[in-house]
């Protein structure tokens, strides 16, 4: 019979009578363990050798088990302390004397009674006369193990699991043995076989490909799971949205992370002294101020907070202050691009009609929860067009959330300094049915818009990347895809319809 090489090693090495495991017949034939596995598996196919497959509990000791197997379990040494008084000795004395320290103590104290040592009580510690410390089989089974030997007791391994001195893991044993058809074999002399497991371009050129006896492979085979890298959802998502915003007409906007506020807020018609431009919500930057910022524009956009636009407006009558508009903070939305642009700063002066977007992170000082992270991704954009009405924002909303399967959004009003009318988006959890916010818009108001200098209509939004996310791939947690404390197994393995 001819076979391939460690096909033949193994079949010599594995003995009819002596069931051999794979890492005996590894060292044996010097072989890697996984081809002795291959091997053994392709001769069992082959009815020629028989593997016995059984789940092997293996204990280790951790390090507080290493511990207590060299300087003695807490509860023994209380006890010799005990004993060695005399048999019943104040607490303080008996743990001084057994030199227990920190969580020994207690750790003694819970288990002295449980394993027949004695009693403590009233402060006061009794030893046995007949309970034997030589005898404790939770000692005898930290060295057993610490010298490589078999502990069979599940029972007291559970013990050892629960008091943290053993970790205990399940490995499968594959053991080797022949059968008659084998020995048979064996008998009738076996030769090696010249295989080939890759077929090589001289293999087809030569034409040898036609005499050589190829390798099996064993699809079946245990193999270490590898875990390849994957695109990170949030990034598949911000790469599709960006898709879907194109093909709807959109161009990209870009822009600075940390910014004056100038662009994150005064444009946006914010008062100054609005709760989310103190320290509490932003990240204010311990920085030199912006110094380029267009004269005209501050001077209308100071104009427009302190007497408001057009015939009968009105501003906020409260202080207005260049520097605190020259201050630089890390974005609290992206809507400081949309102003970047809509003026012309950022770009050109822009003429109707125009759409305009970005996927860029932004950062608040919120408290982290199940749907707040303390930096996260927005979905910018805005549309500025002749004779726009919350309809065309409406309907842009729906065409942009068809596009990801969610055929629900509700809209309900909402305030923001900015826009009139505003309104926020919700959209419905599809795991827990809960109606979760995933987003916030409005058409700009006169006060954002005169001073920057357009006399059409503009409408705009901001929507949560990872809000869409959830909504998408089901996580429940917004932590489970960014941050510290992010699922790894959740994002290696979420299903994601994008
Ligand atoms: N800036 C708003 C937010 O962060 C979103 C928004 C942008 C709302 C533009 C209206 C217009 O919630």
């Amino acid at each position: 019979m001819r076979l391939p090489q460690a096909q033949v090693a193994l079949l010599e090495a594995a003995s009819a009578t002596d069931a051999k495991t794979i890492e005996q017949l590894a060292a044996e034939t010097d072989l890697k363990p996984e081809t002795v596995t291959r091997a053994a598996f392709d001769l069992r196919d082959e009815g020629l050798v028989a593997v016995d497959e059984r789940v092997e509990e293996s204990a280790t000791l951790t390090d507080e088990g290493e511990t207590y197997r060299s300087e003695g379990l807490p509860e023994v040494r209380l006890f010799r302390a005990a004993r060695d008084a005399g048999g019943d000795v104040g607490m303080g004395e008996a743990i001084g004397a057994a030199g227990l320290e920190g969580p020994e103590v207690d750790i003694a104290l819970a288990n002295y009674a449980r394993k027949g040592y004695g009693v403590v009580d009233s402060g006061q510690v009794s030893a046995n006369d007949d309970a034997d410390p030589d005898d404790d089989d939770e000692a005898a089974a930290l060295d057993a193990l610490a010298a490589g030997e078999a502990v069979d007791d599940a029972a007291l391994l559970d013990r050892l699991e629960s008091r943290g001195l053993v970790e205990l893991d399940e490995r499968t044993v594959r053991s080797v043995t022949l059968t008659d058809d084998g020995v048979d074999a064996l008998m009738a002399g076996v030769e090696t076989a010249e295989t080939v497991d890759r077929l090589t371009p001289e293999l087809l050129t030569s034409g040898e490909w036609a005499d050589v006896e190829f390798a099996e492979y064993n699809v079946e085979a245990d193999a270490p799971a590898v875990e390849g890298g994957r695109e990170h959802v949030l990034r598949g998502m911000s790469e599709r949205v960006k898709d879907v915003l194109v093909g709807m007409g959109f161009q990209e906007m870009d822009g600075p992370h940390a910014d004056a506020d100038f662009w994150i807020n005064d444009c946006l018609f914010m008062p100054q002294d609005h709760p989310a431009r103190t320290h509490w919500d932003r990240f204010a930057l311990d920085v030199p101020p912006v110094a380029d910022l267009p004269e005209g524009l501050v001077d209308r956009v100071e104009a427009a907070h302190r007497d408001g636009v057009g015939e009968d407006g009105d501003g906020y009558h409260s202080p207005w202050s260049e520097d605190f508009a020259r201050a630089i903070a890390l974005r609290g939305h992206t809507t400081s691009l949309s102003m970047r642009y809509l003026s012309g700063y950022a770009d050109a002066d822009l003429e109707p009609p125009k759409r305009y977007f970005s996927v860029q992170k932004a950062y608040r000082n919120d408290t982290l929860d199940a749907t707040h992270l303390l930096e996260f991704y927005q979905i910018e954009g805005w549309v500025m067009a002749e004779d726009l009405s919350v309809r065309d924002l409406m309907g842009t909303f729906e065409e942009f959330y068809r596009q990801f399967g969610i055929e629900e959004i509700r809209f309900k009003p909402h305030y923001n300094p900015y826009t009139e009318p505003s309104f926020e988006l919700f959209g419905e959890h599809p795991e827990t049915g809960e109606e979760i916010e995933i987003g916030n818009s409005g058409m700009f108001r006169d006060e954002v818009l005169d001073p920057l200098g357009i006399d059409c209509d503009v409408m705009a939004w901001g929507l949560a990347l990872e809000r869409l996310a959830m909504l998408t791939t089901g996580a429940e947690d917004i932590r489970d895809l960014h941050g510290t404390l992010a699922d790894l197994e959740f994002l290696r393995n979420a299903e994601v319809t994008y």
